[in-house]
């Protein structure tokens, strides 16, 4: 029992204190609270800090080895590098982490789990790690793992348009330093590099992104593709179970601060109708579907960050093709994206601890 007389499990937030960290504590003041002591846990620079939980402020301690003492779930929303040398030594120490870095998605001994689409798979972690999809997936992936339980899958072809904060808090600065730069000259956006000239340092992005879009999220792999392409592909085959599952993705950063969009051609075994689509994707938890084109109603990532679901409008049959569907999809990178898929996942093993 806290001294607050809570009884449950120890969850220890590893990372508490960026961006994901933040929206996470938010979460666990407001869900149904199953915890017993919460730590938190951060760099050594922000040890000391006081943060709030569940209403109690609770003091940030250097992330060592005995800050997993006695703790039954860790979470780590920290750089894969931190993830791939403290999770296993978490694990070790008898905590099942829960880990939203990439260092162990694709490792065959643990699971990638969205709990609305495979739960079971949180079960068999041989490891002692469940590993979190990266955003960019998480905001389709319950959506179309719907679709495809009904009609079965067999290609995606996607282009997001992803949000400054998908690139933790340096991203949304930099968004947020260069829209004011921008604000104060009406002219530019007319001719060729003023906004370039303009906008000052792109932070972690390599083009200017007010006033912008920029074809580019993550790092250069083979080919010309780059590594958040390639990451919609893999886990959404992981996820999904379906190895073959043909992926291509383009993906795209856009000026909005949080909340990512998607567009989505997804194809499958059997012929599909817009009315079934509707009629699955309402009764599918966490998703909500705004889709009233005559009314001007679809999702806007302007209108659905801060909220949990993932928001699905302009749902058509394709042209040419009885078997696919277009989508867009909206969904809050930093909630469902992040922060919201790890405390459920956290919470499945709560339960079976319990
Ligand atoms: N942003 C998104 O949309 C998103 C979505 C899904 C997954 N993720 C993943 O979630 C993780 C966190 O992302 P973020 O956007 O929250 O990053 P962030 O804002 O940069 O925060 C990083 C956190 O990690 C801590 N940290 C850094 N180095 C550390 C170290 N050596 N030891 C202990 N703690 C350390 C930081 O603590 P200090 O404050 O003490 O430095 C901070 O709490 C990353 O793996 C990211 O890829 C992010």
């Amino acid at each position: 029992m806290t001294p607050a007389g809570r009884t449950g499990p120890t969850l220890a937030v590893v990372g508490a204190t960026g961006a994901v960290g933040a929206v996470m504590l938010g979460l666990l003041s407001s869900r149904q609270d199953v915890w017993g002591e919460i730590r938190l846990i951060a760099s050594p620079r922000s040890a000391g800090r006081k943060l709030v939980v569940r209403g109690e402020e609770v003091e940030v301690v250097a992330l060592d080895e005995a800050a997993f003492d006695g703790v039954d779930v860790a979470m780590f929303d920290v750089p894969d590098e931190v993830s791939a040398r403290w999770a296993p030594i978490a694990a070790a120490k008898g905590a099942v982490v829960v880990d939203n870095s990439a260092a162990f998605r694709m490792d065959p001994d643990v699971p990638l789990v969205v709990p609305e689409v495979n739960a079971a798979a949180a079960r068999i972690r041989p490891r002692g790690i469940i590993a979190n999809p990266n955003c960019t997936t998480l905001s389709m992936i319950v959506a179309v793992g719907a679709l495809h339980a009904e009609f079965g899958l067999t290609e995606l072809v996607v282009s997001s348009y992803q949000a400054a904060s998908g690139a933790g808090r340096p991203g949304v600065d930099t968004l947020r330093d260069q829209l004011t730069k921008v604000a104060a000259d009406p002219s530019l956006g007319t001719q060729p590099g003023d906004v370039r000239r303009a906008a000052g340092d792109f932070g972690p992005f390599p083009a200017p992104l007010a006033l912008n879009v920029v074809p580019w999220a993550g790092s250069l792999k083979d080919d010309g593709w780059t590594s958040e392409e390639l990451k919609v592909r893999n886990e959404s085959r992981k996820i999904l179970g379906l190895p073959g599952l043909r992926v291509n993705a383009t993906c795209v950063r856009v000026p909005v601060v949080t909340a990512h969009s998607l567009t989505v051609h997804a194809r499958f075994e059997n012929e599909v109708t817009v009315t079934a689509a509707h009629d699955l994707l309402r009764a599918a938890p966490g998703v909500v579907v705004c889709d009233d084109p005559a009314e001007g109603e679809f999702p806007t990532p302007a209108d659905v960050v801060g909220t949990d679901p993932t928001w699905v409008g302009r749902v058509r049959r394709a042209l040419d093709d009885p078997y696919a569907l277009e989508l867009f999809l909206c969904g809050d990178n930093l909630r469902k994206g992040a922060a919201l898929n790890t405390a459920q996942i956290a919470e499945l093993v709560a339960a079976e601890l319990l």
